[in-house]
């Protein structure tokens, strides 16, 4: 019944009979029987072809007047939020939120938040547990932001990024970040596993620089594909796999306080005692963005950007 035409929505239908009996409704047979007398209507129209596909996400199917409910409702989409739409599913404002840009039946809920201005991957699910997965900074799942900023970032403030800055009297963990290879040193990929409200722009306030441009180019390495400004499509099987893998939680690094750089370890005199293999010890911050695993497409996406360098995006606050 649904019109979509697109892979991920073709791979969604499913056979009236079949997702009648999936539902627990009854037997493969019987519902055949329910829908050849009539007793079955999908999207209020009555259908007597069992084989009629159905999409269980967005048609609405009844038999005796009572909707069917799937088993399995679990659905994770991923959306392109344009800017100018707010992350939530109502706005007392009554600005247009990122529902508005879905018009499954499902309630769904945003993994986190983009700002008014920011625009980018924007993974919604109704379910819980995933959502979590993703979100808990213990699980350090990480979120890549192209960035343009007002002036060429310097080397010493990318490394203040890596080793985390003040907000909000906590630091932030650690932030990978790197100038987009043969463009403009104030185009930046970072990423981070925290979800602080504004925090790649606050970070960057901290350090001076004005965001000009913000927009999230994965999650979990969940990129846009080829979708265009406010479309959604389904999250592949293969994606769902990697995410959860990636959100697994990680051993936790247990470093030595001289190591950690704090206090460390005195020789009898007092004084600090030399590392013998300093080499090897040595924490080094070189963590640098993974670049967004779609890195070419997005470049091309954002490539008007980037020759554009002197467009100016108002930080409008939310
Ligand atoms: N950091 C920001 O500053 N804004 C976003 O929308 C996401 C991350």
């Amino acid at each position: 019944m649904s019109e979509e035409s697109n892979s991920s929505e073709e791979n969604k239908l499913t056979r009236l009979n079949k997702f009648i009996s999936n539902a627990g409704v009854t037997a493969r047979r019987k519902a055949d029987e329910l829908i050849f007398t009539g007793r079955v209507t999908v999207n209020m129209q009555t259908v007597t072809e069992p084989g009629t596909k159905v999409n269980p996400d967005k048609d609405v199917v009844k038999v005796d007047g009572e909707k069917v409910r799937p088993l399995t409702e679990f659905i994770y989409v991923v959306l392109f939020k344009p800017r100018g739409y707010v992350t939530t599913t109502h706005d007392e404002k009554g600005r247009p939120t990122v529902m508005d840009l879905i018009g499954l039946n499902t309630r769904l809920y945003p993994i986190g938040r983009l700002d008014y201005d920011t625009d980018g991957v924007l993974l919604l699910t109704n379910d819980g547990e995933f959502s979590n997965m993703m979100m808990h900074p213990r699980h350090k799942v990480f979120k890549t932001y192209f960035a343009k900023l007002d002036k060429p970032i310097e080397e010493a403030d990318m490394r203040k990024l890596r080793e985390g800055i003040m907000i909000d009297g906590k630091p932030t963990s650690r932030a990978k970040v790197r100038i987009i290879p043969n463009t403009a040193d104030q185009n930046i990929w970072i990423s981070i596993h925290e979800g602080r409200n504004r925090q790649v722009r606050r970070m960057l306030e901290e350090l001076g620089y004005m965001v000009q441009r913000l927009k999230r180019v994965e999650y979990a390495r969940i990129g846009l594909d080829s979708l265009k400004p406010g479309e959604w499509r389904y999250m592949t099987e293969e994606e769902l796999r990697d995410a959860r893998k990636l959100a697994t939680p990680k051993m936790p690094v247990f470093r030595k306080p001289e190591e950690a750089g704090e206090g460390g370890k005195k020789d009898k005199k007092g004084g600090k005692k030399k590392k013998k293999k300093d080499k090897k010890k040595k924490i080094k911050i070189t963590d640098t963005a993974v670049e967004p695993s779609t890195g070419s497409d997005v470049l091309e996406s954002i490539s008007k950007e980037l020759e554009d360098i002197s467009e100016k995006i108002s930080d409008t606050k939310e």
